[in-house]
């Protein structure tokens, strides 16, 4: 069995995604959800599917060792960003080596890094015209947006589409794809 956290830090549409796609999975279980935000949606939604929940603060994800050794407790294999809002610690991506993944809604490199994220992302890419853009499944390193790809998908942006309508298309693109992808990643560590 292939052990999951997930991180999230709002809605948590991906993560529930991910949490109903691999409910009575034979080879993947999702574990345990955490936050920094105690008021995120995404707690609840996770607590109420059965998994394990975690919120932290700044201090103790930045100066304790405490969110490392419990994903080591609980004998974690991948850990999956789902809207997590904070940089990862070099000690977590170091004690998780090529064991963490995000997914960023454009198509990296463009329109990555800190700030982008959520609709400024998207009003970006309306802003510059661009004819397309997608989502990144990417492994997380010290920087924002910058690890391997591991997968994307495109969507097409049509003249007159506003920010809200490219969040649309690159959620449902999100929303098929991340779960299927984590499942193929893992099938390939057997
Ligand atoms: C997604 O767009 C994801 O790409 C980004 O944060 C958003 C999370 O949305 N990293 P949700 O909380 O899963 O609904």
């Amino acid at each position: 069995m292939k052990n999951i956290a997930l991180f999230a830090s709002g809605t948590g549409s991906n993560a529930q995604r991910i949490i109903e796609y691999f409910a009575g999975h034979p080879g993947v279980s999702c574990k345990i959800l955490l936050s920094n935000k105690p008021q995120a949606p995404a707690l609840a939604m996770a607590a109420e599917r059965g998994l394990q929940t975690r919120v932290f603060n700044r201090r103790e994800f930045y100066e304790t060792d405490q969110i490392v050794r419990l994903l080591q407790e609980l004998e974690i294999d991948l850990i999956v960003l789902a809207g997590f809002m904070w940089l990862v610690p070099p000690e977590l991506i170091a004690a998780f080596p090529d064991r963490i993944i995000n997914i960023h809604p454009a198509l990296l490199p463009k329109y990555g890094g800190k700030g982008m994220y959520g609709m400024h992302v998207h009003r970006a890419v309306a802003e510059h015209g661009e004819s397309e853009s997608g989502i990144t499944i990417h492994y997380v390193n010290e920087a924002y947006d910058e690890g391997a790809i591991i997968f994307q998908a495109s969507c097409p942006v049509l003249p007159g589409d506003d920010p809200e309508r490219i969040r649309q298309k690159v959620q449902a693109l999100e929303h098929e794809h991340f779960a299927p992808q984590i499942e193929k990643l893992l099938a390939g560590w057997e």
